[in-house]
């Protein structure tokens, strides 16, 4: 084990990357103590559950993470005040959306949250404490930090006329994990980036992931750098989706296939293989709101076309979802009234519990406008999830949330498979296909059913690209 004199960290923020990346840090650091601290009282009660099933994320292998270093040395608790006083580290990873009104609204990130918690950490740190980045932030934000950090400082030395000798570093830790493999990425990351100031900071940062992460994988950088490779690294992964997602609409219009042509270009080490699925585009709580955000940076900085050729991934990643919902309606003869249509993944991605910017939404939302009757099936989400999300309330009885895939699709003039969970795979589809209204559809927007097969047994198929 690496040996570091840290003992005590605090993450602020329970949510998909603090609880996460924490569990994984308390797993390989048992001689460090980690408090998870969040002002959301519901979601630590979540945390704490004694049934792990219970846990507010949902990620493959995180419950045994949990059962392994809860109550040992992670805690997660409302105790924001206590935990900042002890730790000589502090993350904050706390959510930064799209601002939704105000000066850059509908690109800018809010920073309301980050604000507080400067402001909550200037007041009850102790000593010299490192504030780590882990949210995702624009770039020169940590400068904004240190202006909290001390001004907050300097005003309570004065109301005090004492010297409280605080002091902080501030550091760029931005988190590269994905949802559904966060486990994963967190135990063998392609790197760890460390953005910061002064050589000391990055070393304690970085002796924390030396537990288990090797030297050469740990990059460090000047702090804008590193604030500025987090929204651009998603910024490239968006785009390629948005790419191979555009040539998916001319693959469908000139009889070549999206599958072999994202195998025939992914096999050019230059291109490589990976993120080129095309789908109904991305979802998640990051790609949209980093790009936009990178939108308004390139702005702000008076790059206009700079901002213009990012903003055309979001606009692609749109049109593509309006494009299969209008595929959708003119192959159910231009009418969806009275058709019941099976909605089946709700998730922005398999293996999640999270549907932030899932393209579920956005589809389902035109179908029902279009007047059908949707039922819903999702293996990990919620009904309630599910119903907030589509603002339910415009559309009552047009909403029937079901518990397996067979309810949601008996009796209906279409299957819509809109996120690829393994267990869409190995449905009776024969069974299915009897069960349903005809003609019957399946539409596959991530291409991930056998559709020769389906033919065969009778269903009308759309796969997304051929
Ligand atoms: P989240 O909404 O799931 O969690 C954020 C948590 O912070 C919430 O539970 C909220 O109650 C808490 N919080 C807000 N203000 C607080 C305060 N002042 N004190 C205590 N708690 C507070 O968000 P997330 O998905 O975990 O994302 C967090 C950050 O990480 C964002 O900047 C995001 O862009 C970035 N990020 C997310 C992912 C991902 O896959 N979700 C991956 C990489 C980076
Ligand atoms: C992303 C980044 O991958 C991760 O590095 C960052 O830390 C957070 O944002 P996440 O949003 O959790 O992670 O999942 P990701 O696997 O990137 O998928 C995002 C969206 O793109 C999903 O809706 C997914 O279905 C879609 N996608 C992904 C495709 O449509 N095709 C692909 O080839 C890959």
């Amino acid at each position: 084990m690496v040996s570091s004199n840290i003992k005590n960290i605090c993450c602020i923020g329970a949510g998909y990357v603090g609880g996460p990346t924490m569990s994984i840090i308390a797993l390989k650091c048992p001689n460090i103590t980690v408090n998870v601290v969040d002002i959301n009282s519901n979601r630590i009660k979540a945390w704490n559950s004694e049934n792990l099933a219970d846990l507010p994320v949902f990620e493959p292998g995180l419950d045994d993470v949990i059962r392994k270093c809860r109550g040992r040395n992670l805690y997660f608790s409302t105790s924001v005040e206590d935990s900042i006083a002890m730790a000589d580290i502090i993350f904050i990873s706390v959510n930064t959306p799209t601002k939704e009104t105000g000066l850059g609204a509908g690109f800018a990130s809010d920073l309301k949250w980050i604000e507080s918690s400067a402001r909550t950490i200037a007041k009850f740190a102790k000593g010299h404490t490192i504030v780590v980045e882990k949210s995702t932030l624009p770039v020169k934000t940590a400068e904004t930090i240190k202006k909290i950090l001390y001004s907050l400082q300097d005003f309570e030395e004065e109301k005090n006329n004492n010297n409280l000798q605080k002091t902080f570093s501030i550091v760029s830790n931005p988190e590269f994990l994905s949802e559904g493999t966060a486990i994963n990425d967190l135990l063998n990351p392609d790197r760890v980036l460390i953005g910061g100031e002064d050589n000391d900071s990055i070393d304690k940062v970085s002796s924390i992931y030396n537990n288990w992460i090797a030297s050469n994988k740990i990059i460090t950088t000047n702090l804008w750098s590193s604030e500025l490779s987090k929204l651009v690294a998603n910024a490239f992964l968006a785009q390629r989706i948005s790419s191979i997602n555009a040539i998916s609409s001319l693959c469908e219009s000139t009889g070549a296939n999206i599958q072999e042509v994202a195998m025939a270009i992914g096999s050019d080490s230059r291109i490589g293989n990976k993120f080129l699925n095309s789908g109904p585009g991305f979802g998640g709580s990051c790609f949209k709101k980093d790009i936009l955000n990178l939108v308004y940076l390139c702005r702000y900085y008076g790059l206009n076309e700079v901002a213009d050729y990012w903003e055309a991934v979001v606009k692609i990643n749109s049109w593509q979802q309006k494009r299969i919902s209008s595929i959708i309606v003119k192959n159910l003869f231009g009418t969806l009234a009275n058709k019941k249509l099976a909605i089946l993944g709700f998730s922005f991605k398999a293996d999640t519990n999270d549907t932030r910017e899932s393209p579920s939404i956005n589809i389902s939302q035109d179908l029902l406008q279009e007047g059908a009757q949707l039922a819903f099936y999702d293996p990990r989400v919620k009904k309630e999830q599910i119903l907030k999300e589509l603002n339910s309330e415009k559309y009552g009885e047009n909403i029937q949330i079901c518990k397996t895939a067979i309810d949601a699709a008996t009796g209906a003039d279409a299957v819509i498979i809109l996120t690829d969970w393994k267990e869409f795979l190995e449905l009776n589809w024969s069974f299915i296909y009897k069960s349903m209204r005809k003609p019957s559809w399946i539409f596959d927007a991530r291409i991930c059913l056998d559709n020769s097969y389906l033919k065969d047994l009778g269903f009308n198929v759309w796969t997304l690209g051929s």
